[in-house]
């Protein structure tokens, strides 16, 4: 059979959970796909620590810059993180060796993803980042492809599943931020850096994500008003319930007099509106489509098994020779607008 043959760059627990997920469902995977899918090669800073997944099978690699170069290597799937550094080196030599690349990278993507689409349309291979966005939600493929016959007017929703977990305990707790947060970061959504989460940076970086995508303008993080949450206080959050709304970590991108519009705050969000029903660590999307109208995607925002379940889902898409341009949805011709002052609060 012809095997389509990975190699994954980082063994966290999105890494972990990749190998996880082909493991469980390898049947429904390979005939989903029209072949199996293999992990033949990886690479992690620590090979000893006990990930819940036997390693000895596969080929390791000390720098992950070597899995590109691999000749038993077809595609390469990258969960190191960080914007620059080693993953985006191996970004590049994958693309330029001529295979697919699928990362959940979101910063990368935010910053250098025009880049990356170029290497990969020149190359002819696929660049795939649905979990870089919303991880389990198939927010990229839902926009990209499902509503792909729409003008979209809008698009915004929680995007920091940290920050969402923070406001929704502070309001169930009456406690305070600070006091939440060491509690969210036990739980392991937190970025290695939590003031991305919490200074709505990361949010930022999905939502130039999907602006660029729905818009199909060219991504543009530096437009992005951003501000996080950091100075809300939890009698913020019981007076705006009296008043019937909910706090919600908010990323706002819409078209406007032919410009684009980048925002992330915290918004008060009236408690009939469906992101006012979104609680916890979870993350949720709305997307206003000229003929299909509202969509609403809801779902895990990060997590081992939800954010593989993305990383995988791309896997079968290269499986199955579904390349597509990265970020093709261009319909409109869309200046951006200089970031707004959004004020802390
Ligand atoms: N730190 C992110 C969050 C993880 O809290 O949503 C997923 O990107």
């Amino acid at each position: 059979t012809d095997v389509l043959r990975v190699a994954l760059a980082g063994l966290g627990t999105v890494g972990a959970g990749v190998i996880k997920l082909l493991d469980a469902n390898r049947e429904l995977i390979e005939r989903r796909a029209g072949r199996p899918i293999e992990v033949v090669a990886v690479s992690a800073r620590d090979r000893s620590r006990d990930r819940g997944v036997d390693l000895s099978r596969f080929a390791w690699e000390d720098d992950p810059a070597d899995l590109a170069a691999r000749e038993d290597v077809d595609c390469v799937a990258e969960l190191i993180g960080g914007a620059d550094g080693s993953a985006l080196a191996l970004a590049r030599d994958t693309l330029a060796a001529g295979k697919s690349f699928v990362t959940a990278n979101k910063a990368m993507i935010a910053h250098h993803g025009l880049e990356l689409a170029e290497a990969a349309e020149k190359a002819k291979v696929a660049l795939k980042y649905e979990a870089a966005v919303a991880g389990g939600i198939p927010v990229i493929k839902g926009l990209r492809e499902g509503a792909a016959a729409n003008e979209i007017t809008s698009v915004y929703g929680i995007l920091n599943g940290t920050c969402n977990y923070i406001l929704t305990e502070m309001e169930a707790k009456g406690s305070d931020f600070a006091d939440v947060l060491a509690e969210a970061q036990r739980l392991g959504y937190a970025e290695a850096d939590p003031t991305f989460d919490i200074d709505g940076i990361d949010a930022a970086h999905k939502l130039a994500i999907l602006a660029s995508l729905s818009f199909g303008t060219a991504l543009d993080f530096d437009t992005v008003a951003t501000s996080g949450i950091r100075r809300v206080i939890a009698e913020d959050i019981l007076e705006a319930r009296a008043l019937g709304f909910k706090v919600r970590l908010v990323g706002t991108a819409e078209a406007a007099g032919g410009k684009l519009f980048q925002r992330v705050h915290a918004c008060l969000v009236p408690r009939d509106h469906p992101l006012a029903h979104v609680a916890g660590s979870l993350n949720a999307i709305v997307a206003q489509g000229n003929f299909v109208g509202r969509l609403f995607f809801e779902g895990a925002g990060a997590g081992e098994g939800p954010t593989a379940s993305a990383v995988v889902a791309d896997l079968i898409d290269i499986a199955r020779g579904e390349y597509g341009p990265a970020f093709a949805m261009p319909h409109a011709r869309l200046t951006q607008a200089e970031a707004i002052e959004a004020g802390d609060r």
